[in-house]
């Protein structure tokens, strides 16, 4: 009897099984809701597949975008042009300052492309937090044009076409990548303090030490001179 039962309850399972990975001929089973589309896998599939490869290699930053998925999200892919040029900035952060800059492109708020020319300014992103981690930019439009700008770049990124929108989930390709001024803003980094003289037997420990954290802002250091492009 057992076996039977076990047989099946197999022959129920498997259709059900494949129904739920094919959607197909589904009509028998209660209607899940639907699963939430794989976000970075329409990214890639709008042109931003060197962006959509970053989020999906980031632990952090997939299950945040993903999770963001139920309550609403609007998502700024940059294209694969503009991230090639960004490569060796992007590289230069810390794995803290990568996941903030792709959490950076996405504001938790589904905003279709109507919704988003009427509501410019200031917006929160996924990588905000609290008080203390800003991270905001500003949303703007140019005529019929949908920009947005930070404080760490004078030029403003344009949204060049909508990838994906369905709420609550919209995706728009962007031109150019978003620097946050937390991480762009170039400061005044103080000059490395000279190292004692006296000092030489702790000169093994220096490679240690300098790996702790390094500055917040990765730019080029010095003068308040817009990072060079
Ligand atoms: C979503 O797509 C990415 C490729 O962009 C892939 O790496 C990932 O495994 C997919 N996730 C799911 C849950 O299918
Ligand atoms: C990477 O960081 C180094 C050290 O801070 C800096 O000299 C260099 O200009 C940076 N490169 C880019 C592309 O930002
Ligand atoms: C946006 O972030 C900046 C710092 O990056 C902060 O000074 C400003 O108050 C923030 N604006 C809003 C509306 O949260």
């Amino acid at each position: 009897m057992r076996r039977i039962h076990l047989a099946a309850a197999l022959l129920v399972l498997l259709p059900l099984a494949a129904s739920a990975a094919g959607g197909k001929a589904a009509a028998k089973a209660p209607a899940a809701p639907p699963a939430p589309p794989n976000i970075t896998a329409a990214m890639a599939k709008g042109g931003c597949k060197a962006f959509a490869a970053l989020v999906a290699a980031s632990p952090d930053a997939y299950s945040t975008f993903q999770s963001a998925v139920d309550g609403g999200v609007t998502a700024f892919c940059p294209t694969d042009d503009a991230m090639k040029s960004f490569m060796p900035k992007y590289k230069n952060l810390t794995a803290d300052g990568k996941a903030s800059l792709l959490l950076f492109h996405a504001v938790p708020v589904y905003f279709s492309l109507r919704g988003l020319k009427s509501n410019n300014g200031v917006m929160n992103t996924l990588a905000t937090d609290g008080s203390a981690k800003n991270y905001n930019f500003t949303v703007q439009n140019e005529g019929d044009q949908v920009t947005i700008k930070t404080d760490a770049y004078d030029d403003a990124a344009r949204v060049k076409n909508t990838v994906y929108d369905k709420d609550p989930i919209a995706i728009y390709a962007l031109d150019t990548v978003l620097e946050p001024v937390e991480l762009f803003e170039p400061v005044e980094a103080p000059a490395p303090a000279p190292a004692p003289v006296a000092d030489a037997p702790k000169a093994s420990m220096s490679k240690k030490a300098s790996h702790r954290h390094v500055a917040d802002a990765p730019g080029p250091a010095g003068d308040d001179a817009p990072p060079a492009d």
